[in-house]
């Protein structure tokens, strides 16, 4: 039998997690090893086991696919992260099974395609015994250890287009569209969407806003002639002094959303104007990869083979400078990546007429 490699996409899906596989197979397939795809995230590890073999056949045609062709989940027996910065432990018991499920299916490494929540549980099972391999994964691009991640580009492709369409029915109905984008914690995908699709004014969890001064900005662009005005708004977002808006709680988890239809109402109060709000929402997770996910998404899936090959056990694939290196998993979970207030990006968009609402 061909040594084994096990490959599982942990966490919520983004363009690229099939590029990844396909990545990870192809390149599997030329260092003589076998792949072995768990189902449903880490799930998939739960005695009994739930996974398929990966060959040739089954990753062809999947760079385009949006989403993972062996499932995913952000809930479950081996979360181990709840919010940010917090940390919880798996248990025992399930680490155990798993390691069972590994060692009966003689997989030798696991790549792990995951957010910081998956890279959390990743150490936890390197720290067992299992030997982990991590590739970062996320639309909301906030993990410090790497430049960026794959899903990244293809969301805030999505972002701009819907700018694009927002600012001609603005402009026609001398409306304020307001468009509510996801990011948790980090304002990336509202600034470079915000900046890529001509947005008037971007408000991100990274600099709190101010109600009148958004109204003034607004009423400062229609006494210089604009007729309409585009906002967008970071799920995270929040005004000086006040809270993020969480739309539910369960088990301890909380789900932003919810504050691009309070920027709206204030706006429409404060500035007189009639104002939509559009949430963009898991649009942003799905469809094709671009261009430029789909080459990360492939370089991090052969670098993840090449790693698990030389044994280079509990690092974190990550990209630095352009190119793909590794980085310990240790090192790279909890750090999160915020938009520097003062740094060139958001310097940018100011000089570009953007408001922060500050
Ligand atoms: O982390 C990716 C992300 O899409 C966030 O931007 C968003 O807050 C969250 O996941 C939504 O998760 P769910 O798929 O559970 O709704």
């Amino acid at each position: 039998m061909k040594p084994r490699i096990g490959v599982l996409t942990s966490g919520g899906d983004c363009p690229g997690l099939n590029a990844v596989l396909r990545g990870v197979v192809l390149a599997a397939e030329k260092l003589g090893w076998e792949v072995v795809g768990f189902r449903d995230g880490f799930e998939g590890l739960l005695p009994p086991g739930s996974h398929i073999i990966l060959d040739r056949q089954s990753i062809n045609g999947i760079m385009a696919l949006g989403g993972t062709i062996i499932g995913t989940t952000n809930r479950g027996h081996f979360v181990a992260k709840v919010g940010a910065g917090d940390r919880t432990v798996v248990p025992a018991n399930v680490i155990t099974g798993a390691k069972n499920i590994l060692d009966e299916l003689q997989v030798r490494a696991l790549i792990i395609v995951g957010g910081d929540g998956s890279m959390v549980t990743a150490q936890q099972l390197q720290e067992a015994g299992i030997n982990c391999i991590g590739v970062p994964k996320t639309i909301d691009n906030d993990l410090e250890a790497t430049a960026t991640t794959f899903g990244f580009d293809s969301a805030v492709d999505v972002v701009m287009d819907a700018l694009d369409r927002v600012h001609t029915t603005a402009t026609s109905h001398r409306r304020v569209m307001i468009v509510e984008v996801m990011g948790r914690h980090a304002g990336w995908i509202a600034l470079h969407g915000g900046i890529a699709g001509g947005a008037d004014i971007i408000l991100i969890p990274e600099i709190q806003f101010d109600f009148d001064k958004i109204a003034n900005v607004i009423k400062a662009r229609e006494a210089a002639g604009y007729l309409g005005t585009v906002v967008i708004v970071a799920e995270g977002a929040r005004p000086k002094h006040g809270q993020q808006v969480k739309r539910e709680v369960e088990g301890g988890e909380f789900r932003l959303g919810g504050v691009g239809e309070i920027v709206a109402h204030e706006i429409a109060k404060r500035a007189g104007k009639e104002t939509r709000c559009c949430v963009l929402g898991h649009l942003q997770r799905g469809g094709a990869p671009t261009t430029l996910d789909r080459i990360l998404a492939t370089r991090f899936g052969v670098k993840a083979v090449q790693l698990a090959n030389e044994s280079h056990f509990g690092s974190m694939v990550s990209y630095q400078n352009y190119q793909v290196r590794h980085v310990p998993i240790a090192e790279a979970v909890n750090r999160l990546k915020l938009v520097p207030p003062n740094g060139e990006m958001v310097r940018t968009a100011r000089d570009v007429d953007i408001s922060f609402g500050d």
